[in-house]
């Protein structure tokens, strides 16, 4: 089994609400549960440490509370950026955990099969990120609103999470980028950073994030269709 460091301390500045998104229900049940509750599902996941906001961990705690019969689970309080979040995160992972993944708390839905398949590669090559093609062209601008290039698309990636690292690479990217100052919205690019490579894991399922109300209503189709038909 593995470690799971899961950030979940963002504002949910995108959502009408403007309350943190995790904590709004989906399919009768929060969407942090119903992420934690599919990380254990899984079986693959030995201790689960999400981060919330520093107002929101009594909250969480008690949310999770039910979880601890499964796994060691515990919150603790993040940063400003979803980096430091993280980072605070790996601070409550022992040492004795050889694989780290990261799972962004907004993401309730990914599949059993996706996760498998990512820690298996991350357990191959040391570091893997969930990923789908992207279905959209994608053209670089100038800088003055016109079109400077327009990328190949069969080698571009849409990344989700989780991305699965050993954990000392993981520790070591995130030391370093403290340090140079470097403050990204994604690990595996810490890890690149060091010079390993980073294998992508093909997602064919949905892995939706929770960032907008349409998607909120895509996903409340999705998770009820789950509950009744027990697809995942
Ligand atoms: O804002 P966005 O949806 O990209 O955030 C991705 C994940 O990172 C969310 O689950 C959010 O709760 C988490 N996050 C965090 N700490 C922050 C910002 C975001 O844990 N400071």
């Amino acid at each position: 089994m593995i470690a799971a460091v899961v950030p979940a301390a963002g504002s949910g500045r995108r959502m009408a609400a403007g309350k943190n998104k995790v904590l709004l229900p989906l399919a009768g049940r929060t969407v942090i549960e119903l992420t934690v509750d599919r990380l254990l599902a899984s079986r693959l996941f030995g201790r689960v440490v999400v981060v919330a906001g520093a107002a929101e961990v009594a909250e969480m705690s008690r949310l999770l509370a039910g979880f601890s019969t499964q796994a060691e689970v515990a919150v603790v309080a993040g940063g400003a950026e979803r980096q430091w979040s993280v980072a605070c995160g790996l601070a409550a992972i022992g040492r004795e955990w050889e694989y780290i993944a990261v799972h962004d708390a907004a993401r309730p839905l990914v599949s059993r099969q996706a996760l498998a398949a990512v820690v298996a590669d991350a357990r191959q090559y040391g570091a893997a990120v969930l990923a789908a093609p992207v279905r959209d062209t994608i053209k670089q601008d100038d800088g003055t609103g016109f079109v400077a290039a327009t990328l190949e698309r069969c080698s571009l990636w849409a990344v989700q999470t989780p991305q699965v690292f050993r954990a000392d690479w993981l520790r070591e990217a995130h030391r370093r980028a403290g340090e140079d100052g470097v403050v990204v919205t994604d690990d595996a690019a810490l890890v690149e950073r060091l010079g390993h490579k980073v294998r992508i894991t093909v997602n064919p399922d949905d892995n939706l994030k929770l960032t907008t109300p349409v998607d909120w209503q895509l996903a409340e189709i999705l998770a009820r269709e789950e509950l009744t038909g027990g697809t995942r």
